[in-house]
């Protein structure tokens, strides 16, 4: 039975400080590179949603063994070629991340190998990985370039060239992690996007160059046949933290302290936006750690918010936030436009369509085509109408956006599947219970 949200009441005034779990791209990069130690690698608050565990049980039927005791995690791995059994079938669930850069570590393995994931993973395309394996030599067979996909790598894989323009971090991995196990070095010019997989291979001491240009980075990584185990503790997500971000500027007289949050660069891009917008965000205590940064949120209500022609350039590094800044571009004094985002419309569902659906029940006026969309803000809105989200691929970030926005604007809301934190952020309704509401 899908399980329904009903939420009619909104936030009262607050003053918290709150926790966001680990970082769901550093977890799964964590997991997999564990993977490929023959020493043993420990993770403290690693996160413990559905995409992380599919991750522990794939790296598990590849022959790795993984332990929790309380918040720590440990993997001892096999070393560079997995121990596999015929006739394997990997499941990705929902998580595209996992699909993608779990291939590019199967380019070296001479078996035909099944991935197959959940039902919104399976509209997702895979070409964007498949092509550029390809030319390290794996053979892939699938219906439309879509899971379910059989892969069957070799045991000497080539280098290659390749160029990445989407600007897309999972591509880019993908074809880092494959060129690991390739002989010679490979080349990557990648649009630039979520860097911690270059990070973590860094810090591991792998043979990886980047050089930065404008737009691009020039990546340089050499195969090589054994990789040091990692010791990590993971920070906490910005992507969970955003709903929580906007929660709080939408909020009257409100302020929230978010603590140890990872603010690399690449994934502040709701921060550069909203602040654009005239929201109050600080970052307090910075630190490095192992090459992130990682930094406390201070964050208040903001009134009078102002429209945004949004920077294309920010895009990658605000990708899976877009949802919730478009609640806030609701709320301010004029019309947003977001374009060039037609990668949106690539997520667990097809977010751009989606989100300005709910932004029309809400009573605010879009337009949308397949790539950008005008937001018609309302400084005064007040929802007061029945809504019901039919989430049917159950796309954890549609159900928190709605979540927030019912909080935030009124109105009676019914919102399905509930169960769809789990894939990213299971803490999420146990912090949202710590905040008082109004009932209406
Ligand atoms: C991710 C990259 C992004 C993002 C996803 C996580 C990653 O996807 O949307 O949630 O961990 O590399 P794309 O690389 O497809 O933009």
């Amino acid at each position: 039975m899908k399980k329904i949200f009903e939420i009619n009441k909104t936030i009262k005034p607050f003053e918290k400080v709150i926790k966001v779990e680990g970082d769901k791209s550093l977890s799964i990069r964590w997991v997999l590179l564990a993977s490929l130690s023959k020493k043993k690698s420990i993770a403290y608050n690693l996160l413990k949603s559905e995409d992380v565990l599919s991750a522990l049980d794939c790296i598990k039927k590849l022959g790795s063994k993984v332990k929790f005791i309380k918040n720590r995690c440990e993997i001892k791995g096999t070393g560079f070629n997995y121990k596999i059994k015929k006739n394997l079938i990997l499941n990705a669930g929902n998580s595209g991340t996992l699909g993608r850069l779990i291939l590019g570590l199967l380019i070296n393995q001479n078996e035909k190998i099944k991935l197959i994931g959940d039902k919104s993973l399976s509209r997702r395309d895979f070409s964007r990985v498949i092509n550029p394996l390809k030319k390290f030599g794996a053979k892939f067979e699938s219906k439309k370039n879509k899971l379910p996909l059989i892969v069957k790598g070799l045991e000497s894989p080539k280098s290659i060239n390749y160029i990445e323009s989407r600007g897309s971090a999972q591509c880019k991995t993908s074809v880092i992690l494959a060129a690991l196990k390739a002989n010679g070095t490979s080349t990557i010019k990648a649009k630039q996007s979520r860097n911690h997989s270059e990070l973590l291979l860094k810090y591991l001491k792998v043979p990886i160059k980047i050089k930065k240009s404008n737009n691009y980075d020039l990546i340089k990584v050499k195969g090589i046949n054994k990789i040091r185990n990692l010791n990590y503790k993971i920070p906490g997500d910005i992507s969970s933290c955003a709903f929580f971000i906007v929660l709080t500027i939408l909020a009257k007289n409100s302020k929230i302290l978010i603590k140890n949050i990872n603010v690399n660069p690449s994934r502040i891009g709701i921060i550069k936006i909203l602040k654009k917008m005239g929201a109050s965000i600080k970052m307090v205590n910075k630190k490095n750690y192992k090459g992130e940064i990682i930094a406390d949120l201070v964050v208040k209500s903001s009134q009078n918010l102002k429209s945004i022609n949004c920077p294309s350039k920010l895009n990658a590094s605000a990708i899976d936030e877009f949802l919730v800044i478009f609640l806030v571009a609701a709320k301010a004094n004029g019309v947003s436009t977001f374009k060039n985002l037609s990668e949106l419309n690539h997520k667990e569902s097809p977010r751009l369509i989606w989100g300005s659906k709910i932004l029309r029940l809400m009573g605010i006026k879009t337009k949308v085509t397949s790539s950008s969309i005008k937001i018609y803000g309302n400084p005064n809105i007040s929802v007061k109408n029945n809504i019901m989200i039919k989430n049917y691929l159950k796309d954890h970030r549609i159900f928190m956006m709605s979540a927030i926005a019912a909080l935030t604007f009124g109105g009676k809301w019914k919102i399905s599947d509930l169960d769809s934190v789990k894939t990213s952020f299971p803490s999420f309704l146990k912090i949202l219970k710590n905040i008082d509401y109004n009932s209406h």
